[in-house]
């Protein structure tokens, strides 16, 4: 068993792995998760380069229909015989797609893998392709090149595949005022907060009378641009825990060190934690130390007064135009009353997740935590900044219902119940008996293939013997060892929960708002503990 699972590592993954980074790869964008997912061609929508070969095999869940979604398709090619796109499952296959021979909109497969195999010859124009792909859970799929003008509906809900962000395209507006209507959806939504990118998720919108003018703002790392008036514009229902959080910030804003000096006329100056707050007017925060000694790390600390649900976070530089102080980028730490400090995690790996902050000393930055952020005490922590650490923030949230969840209906939702608003110890217990590997998060499996043709012809007949092997070996029985078994078995626990309430509850409306507060709890915990 061990060798034949080494040789299909050495004849597959790895020249493969390396194959991928050489010219001559034609795959381009490529973000998965879970149940979906977004592929496009190399440099798309620039035009595709000459003579290469992308292959990916892409994924859902076991049990499940794969939904494909072509959102572009444009090759120059009319007879297909050297420019061309294809789909490959274990059944059918669809294609080639190229110039003459449109490919359908949307093919729902009745696999849950499919083979996506794009190549081109020689050529002088064409984008390639852009795809999205999900689970048949998710039969409202769109692409990120929906724009909120496809939709005539004044109420809508569609689901968002993730990997939209970086596809390109305008979005003008904010989350508050709404979008212009010519805004992609998908983007617009993670800019709104309504989604992560890394997930993706199911979006509800709503349509209404356009406004005089869009203002742009940065948030979600997508910039939105300032927009001219238009008739339609939309909004995402919101959920209900975006309310900007009030406090007393002398009071509850402290921070690691403070800017003070003597200005021309001999008074002193102080730049406090208390000027932190962004509902208040004047100059913002500042560190005692301009230096760049990153060991010494500044903090920003806002005491909550009790435990709160954060959901965002809305930054500036100085404000003040002759003080061109700003953070570039900043981590957040949390904790509770007797809890120790923790750092706020990517979603999908496992390291601290590093906000993009200010690009100015004035204008406001968004981020939005998703899942959300449950302490009482918050740090803003900067890593990189312009001239001197400079900030005010606005933090974004709700109350937590104190009730219990009653009725849960999963084993993690149990464990929550025991342990809310308690030990730590409980609950560090609980993970470290469950630390997920690098490769455990990604239910969506890639194999990255983009080879000269000759080799890749090599490699398929190779590989296909190998394939057939494996695959007989994993009839007979255990190829996946119990450790693997195991992983895989927590990971559902944890993260289909998750996903369901991030895609289609929590992001959107909080239909139960007690019950889902100790579910948060328990997730952010785990995705700040798990290391
Ligand atoms: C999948 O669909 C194809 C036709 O598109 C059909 O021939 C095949 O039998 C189907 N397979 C299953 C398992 O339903
Ligand atoms: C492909 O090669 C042809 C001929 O050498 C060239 O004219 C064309 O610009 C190339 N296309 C791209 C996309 O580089
Ligand atoms: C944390 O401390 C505050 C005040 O010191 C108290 O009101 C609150 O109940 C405490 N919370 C917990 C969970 O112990
Ligand atoms: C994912 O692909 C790797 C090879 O790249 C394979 O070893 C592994 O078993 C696959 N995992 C799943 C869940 O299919």
């Amino acid at each position: 068993m061990v060798p034949g699972l080494l040789a299909l590592l050495l004849a597959a993954s790895t020249p493969l792995g390396r194959r991928a980074a050489e010219p001559g790869d034609g795959c381009g964008h490529l973000v998965a998760y879970q149940d979906s997912g977004t592929m496009t061609s190399k440099n798309y929508p620039g035009t595709y380069p000459n003579h290469t070969v992308c292959e990916k095999t892409i994924t859902v869940p076991k049990g499940k229909r794969l939904i494909l979604r072509l959102g572009d398709l444009d090759i120059e090619s009319q007879t297909c015989a050297s420019d061309y796109l294809l789909f490959t499952s274990s059944s059918d296959q669809y294609g080639p797609y190229c110039g003459s021979i449109a490919a359908p909109r949307e093919l729902l497969l009745n696999t849950s893998e499919v083979t996506i195999h794009f190549e081109s010859g020689s050529h002088t124009s064409g984008r390639g392709f852009l795809l999205t792909f999900a689970s048949s859970d998710h039969p409202d799929l769109i692409t990120c090149l929906e724009r909120a003008n496809h939709y005539l509906k004044t109420e809508y809900s569609k689901f968002c595949p993730a990997g939209c962000r970086d596809i390109a395209g305008d979005i003008s507006g904010n989350e508050v005022d709404g979008y212009r209507d010519t805004s992609l959806l998908c983007k617009a939504a993670i800019h709104a907060g309504v989604i992560a990118d890394e997930l993706g998720g199911q979006v509800r919108v709503l349509l209404s009378k356009g406004i005089s003018r869009y203002e742009g703002i940065l948030a979600n790392g997508v910039l939105s641009r300032d927009g001219s008036l238009s008739d339609k514009r939309f909004l995402f229902t919101s959920n209900d825990c975006s309310r900007s959080l009030s406090l007393e910030p002398d009071r509850q804003i402290r921070a690691s060190s403070s800017w003070q000096w003597v200005n021309e006329v001999g008074e002193q100056v102080h730049w406090s934690a208390g000027q932190a707050w962004l509902q208040d007017q004047g100059p913002s925060w500042a560190s005692g130390d301009s230096g760049n000694d990153h060991r010494q790390r500044e903090w920003l600390e806002i005491d909550l007064g009790e435990k709160k649900k954060i959901t965002g976070i809305r930054t500036t530089g100085s404000t003040q135009s002759n003080f061109n102080f700003y953070v570039k980028s900043f981590v957040m730490n949390f904790k509770n009353n007797n809890s120790k400090w923790r750092t706020y995690k990517g979603i999908l790996n496992n390291e601290e997740k590093v906000f993009q902050g200010n690009s100015n000393f004035r204008d406001p930055v968004r981020n939005n935590f998703i899942p959300p952020i449950v302490a009482r005490y918050v740090r803003v922590v900067p890593q990189t900044w312009h001239q001197r650490i400079a900030l005010k923030v606005e933090l974004f949230g709700c109350q937590i219902t104190q009730a219990r969840a009653q009725g849960n209906d999963s084993f993690v939702w149990r464990k929550t119940s025991q342990t809310t608003g308690i030990s730590n110890e409980r609950e560090d217990e609980t993970i470290t008996k469950r630390i997920p590997s690098e490769e455990m998060p990604t239910g969506v499996n890639l194999t990255t293939v983009a080879i000269p043709s000759v080799l890749f012809v090599v490699l398929l007949v190779a590989g296909m013997g190998i394939f057939a092997a494996f695959r007989m070996r994993k009839k007979k029985g255990n190829l996946y060892g119990s450790a693997e078994a195991q992983k895989t078995g927590w990971w559902k626990q944890i993260k289909y929960p998750f996903a369901r309430h991030q895609s289609a509850e929590f992001t959107i409306s909080y239909d139960n708002e007690k019950e889902m507060a100790q579910k948060l709890d328990l997730i952010t915990s785990d995705m700040a503990d798990l290391s």
